[in-house]
């Protein structure tokens, strides 16, 4: 796993763009995998910028979600289906068929599941993955406790992360469950791009830096990936020590 530190929040989003369209540059026909929450925002708002400026062509390519809340429904504000329309697919003009999400509120899960992975497959894998990390060290869904080995799956929540959902919803929601890409397929994808910024995410930093590989520590994992990025801003990388920079 490389690490890249940058000053501020917008140079970092700005290289995490860059990869992004390297991607598409390189293979039109890229499956991207993108997450949501926060943390991504900035860098698909570069991302969907430089594309038109530059004219790039992403009609070719294809995205998929990295997760989902089960109970909530896709015309929620606070939905990954919703922040995904809101931030990539409107401004770019993705058409639907080039896109494979699940979908909120979700009641044949095990159904979307198998669809999810046959869609992976058919593609080919997945070529870039942009990942968040959780407070409690988790990506996507893929909450501590949780191997390797599993494909796309249904997930009880963690307390956190049923606590730190609440700022994405403009009322109070009931979130139990929700359904995510496994960590096989993120060990899989060609490449990862995980963005961390902010103190407050500086411990799990850390944590995910420095500690042993654990199932504990979902985030861990990717020290093992055979390619990729940790892009942190100087405040998530504040307990790092200077020879994991
Ligand atoms: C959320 C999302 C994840 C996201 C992570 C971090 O619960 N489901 O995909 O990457 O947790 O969220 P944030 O970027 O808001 O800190």
């Amino acid at each position: 796993m490389l690490i890249e530190v940058y000053n501020d929040e917008c140079t970092l989003a700005k290289n995490a763009a860059v990869k992004m369209i390297e991607c598409v540059l390189k293979k039109p026909n890229s499956l991207f995998c993108l997450a949501t929450g926060d943390t991504p925002k900035l860098t698909y708002q570069f991302f969907v910028q430089k594309i038109s400026e530059f004219n790039i062509d992403v009609s070719k390519c294809f995205f998929i979600g990295l997760d989902e809340w089960i109970e909530v429904s896709s015309s929620n504000p606070g939905s990954c289906h919703h922040f995904l329309y809101k931030y990539i697919f409107t401004p770019l003009e993705i058409s639907e068929n080039q896109i494979h999400l699940f979908n909120p509120p979700v009641e044949n899960s095990r159904y979307q599941c198998l669809e999810m992975n046959k869609y992976i497959k058919s593609k080919g894998g997945i070529d870039l993955m942009i990942v968040g990390i959780g407070m409690n060290g988790h990506i996507g869904f893929n909450e501590p406790g949780v191997g390797l080995s599993l494909e796309a799956h249904v997930i009880e929540l963690d307390k956190i992360t049923q606590i730190t959902a609440q700022k994405y919803f403009e009322t109070a929601v009931f979130i139990s469950h929700g359904i995510t890409l496994g960590m096989k397929q993120i060990m899989d994808a060609k490449e990862v791009i995980a963005l961390a910024m902010g103190k407050h995410k500086s411990k799990i930093v850390q944590a995910m830096v420095n500690e042993e590989i654990n199932e504990m520590l979902p985030a861990s994992f990717l020290q093992q990936h055979k390619k990729s990025f940790l892009l942190l801003d100087k405040t998530a990388a504040c307990l790092l020590k200077s020879n994991n920079k």
